[in-house]
């Protein structure tokens, strides 16, 4: 099935979102390209919505004169803290053989530095390491053991990143995955094909049932038993992207992950690529991505929106230009984009800002969000250029509407 006109949001709508959501309330300061909207307020940051309960102490130290990138890692080291978030750092979801493997890439704006690590293990403030990179090393990127070993070296403590929490969710992943795993063929394969058992099926109660009883046998509790079930189903792409914009128009970004769960060993995605989790420049803006890392890397989000925004687009226009060319990569098959979720944060150097996202949520009851604090925190829905929810990769049918309101299938 292709995408039809209507499963779009017009060109013409999304201008006008752009202007009447986003970059509100301030005079222009900057110079800007043609065609660009009005400025937003200065400073301001912006993150993925896990970073929203870091965003007032960040905003407090970037007001008082806080570096734009200290700030930005302030935001981002909460949910790497947080062994109850497991999209990133400490318990985030492992890879395949129960290892958690963390990503993450820093842009300081105002000195046009660049810091990366991919696939650490052990170390749980990723992002800080990335920073560490930028400021200790002649380099940019470290990758696995060597960036482990640079982080130990540079004062980081080693410890097991693997919670019980998520060692139970990849527990039932790999129960009930014995034969289906992250091998090929992938989403990109011609010879990719959709999942067998339709949405529909009758199988699906009796295979959420087992899910269900597996769950229970692991120990996970019953409060648990859902969002775990989900995460096996459906295994996301959690991650956290903060970009901090100071009063001076010094602009900094950061994106940190423990990437796809239950990837590959070794498997790096978008969050420690320059140009695609995180880009920043000093003349333009900041922007990063969570989502589908494979998908982004293709199109180089961050750094295609920051060129976008160069040549006088507004961030909302920017961001879903991104996303046009993620859809075009799949020549608008809605058979393989319904597998598909990315969310851009989108920051321009004038405060401007917007969110943007491929589909408007995760599940219907969870829609896409960007968090804002500008002086007034604030968690807003993106806008998505498709209507409706994502189901990521690997191709799992939706769980069926009665069966997600029948408790008894998953408690
Ligand atoms: N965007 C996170 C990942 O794909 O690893």
């Amino acid at each position: 099935m292709s995408v039809s006109r209507r499963d779009f949001l017009t060109t013409a709508v999304v201008g006008s979102l752009s202007f009447g959501l986003h970059g509100q309330g301030r005079e222009e300061q900057e110079p800007r390209p043609a065609g660009a909207q009005a400025g937003g307020k200065r400073p301001i940051i912006v993150c993925a919505g896990n970073g929203y309960n870091y965003l007032d102490d960040a905003y407090k130290f970037l007001k008082n004169g806080g570096d734009t990138l200290e700030a930005a890692l302030r935001v981002v080291k909460g949910p790497e803290d947080d062994p109850k978030d497991d999209s990133v750092g400490l318990g985030g979801l492992p890879n395949e053989e129960g290892v958690v493997e963390l990503d993450a890439c820093c842009m300081h704006g105002p000195t046009r530095r660049a810091g990366s690590v991919g696939g650490v293990r052990n170390i749980k403030n990723v992002s800080l390491v990335a920073k560490a990179v930028m400021e200790h090393t002649g380099h940019v990127m470290l990758v696995g053991e060597g960036a482990e070993r640079f982080a130990v070296a540079r004062g980081f403590a080693r410890e097991n990143l693997l919670t019980e929490h998520s060692r139970k969710i990849w527990m039932l992943w790999k129960e009930y995955h014995s034969t289906d795993d992250w091998w090929g063929p992938g989403l990109a394969d011609p010879h990719f094909q959709p999942p067998a058992l339709p949405p529909h099926s009758e199988l699906w109660p009796e295979r959420l049932r087992k899910l269900a009883e597996m769950a229970s046998g692991i120990g996970i509790e019953p409060e648990f038993r859902q969002s775990a079930i989900w995460k096996v189903l459906f295994p996301p792409t959690g991650t956290i992207h903060c970009s901090a914009l100071n009063e001076k128009g010094e602009i900094s970004g950061c994106t940190t992950t423990s990437g796809l769960a239950f990837k590959l060993p070794g498997r790096v995605g978008d969050s420690p690529i320059i140009a695609a989790g995180c880009y920043t420049d000093q003349d333009v803006g900041s922007a990063g991505a969570t989502g589908s890392g494979e998908e982004n890397i293709k199109v180089a989000g961050a750094h295609t929106i920051i060129e976008n925004m160069r040549h006088g687009m507004s961030p909302l226009e920017a961001g879903m230009d991104a996303l046009k060319r993620i859809v075009r990569n799949y020549n608008s098959d809605m058979n393989k984009l319904r597998f598909v979720d990315m969310t851009y944060y989108v920051l321009r150097k004038d405060g401007a800002y917007a969110g943007v996202s491929l589909w408007e949520g995760y599940t219907p009851d969870k829609p896409h969000k960007i968090a804002v604090h500008d002086g007034n925190l604030r968690a807003e829905k993106t806008v998505a250029l498709l209507k409706g929810s994502s189901q990521e990769f690997p191709p799992f049918p939706p769980i069926p509407e009665d069966l997600k309101k029948d408790s008894e299938y998953l408690k």
